[in-house]
């Protein structure tokens, strides 16, 4: 990690001991129900990861990719799906894994899509959730840890394609996107 660019937000241990923690909440709720974990590429893929093995049920694992409308900074609310599920979600309990809920307009979006393939239900587990940001009535069940409205990157979450694969959840400094 480039100590210059970031700042450590939630150190690696921690986070793995919060997904633990996740995962067995996670567990212990749909103990005998079909669960299909949905991942939201691609910001997602790492938390999701970890996730998984963290939770001791039978499960089955899909990916959505979505692209928002606008700029990289303003979400529009528009979203067109680049990867649909490969699979049916009919009568299966869908659990949608993201890194971080924003504005909450691309899962309000994905949630609206999903609710009409007939789930026997849809929840929602992110990592990080920014509830000051958000735009759309969309809440979490499972939330790893709320921030306020700081710039984010690691464990998945990127700026300009950098950064996913640092082990930490951290804060760019203001240095690097205001160059
Ligand atoms: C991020 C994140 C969510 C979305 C949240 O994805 O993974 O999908 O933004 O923002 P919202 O709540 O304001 O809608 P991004 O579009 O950066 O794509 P990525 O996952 O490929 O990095």
């Amino acid at each position: 990690m480039n100590f210059n660019e970031v700042d450590v937000l939630f150190a690696e241990e921690e986070i793995q001991e919060k997904v633990a923690q996740l995962g067995r909440q996670i567990t212990a709720d749909y103990k005998g129900e079909d669960l299909l974990v949905v991942g939201i590429l691609k910001g997602a893929f790492i938390f999701m990861a970890d996730l998984v093995r963290k939770i001791d049920i039978p499960l089955e694992l899909d990916f959505m990719s979505v692209s928002s409308y606008g700029t990289s900074t303003t979400s529009s609310g528009e979203v067109r799906i680049m990867k649909d599920l490969d699979y049916s979600i009919e009568n299966k309990s869908v659990l949608i894994v993201e890194d971080i809920v924003d504005t909450g307009l691309t899962l309000n979006y994905i949630c609206e899509i999903l609710k009409k393939r007939d789930p026997k239900s849809v929840k929602i587990c992110c990592l990080l959730d920014k509830p000051s940001r958000r735009k759309s009535p969309i809440r979490p069940d499972y939330v790893g840890y709320s921030i306020p409205d700081e710039f984010v990157v690691g464990y998945g979450l990127d700026y300009a394609g950098q950064y996913r694969g640092y082990p930490a959840v951290c804060i760019l400094k203001p240095s690097v996107y205001e160059k």
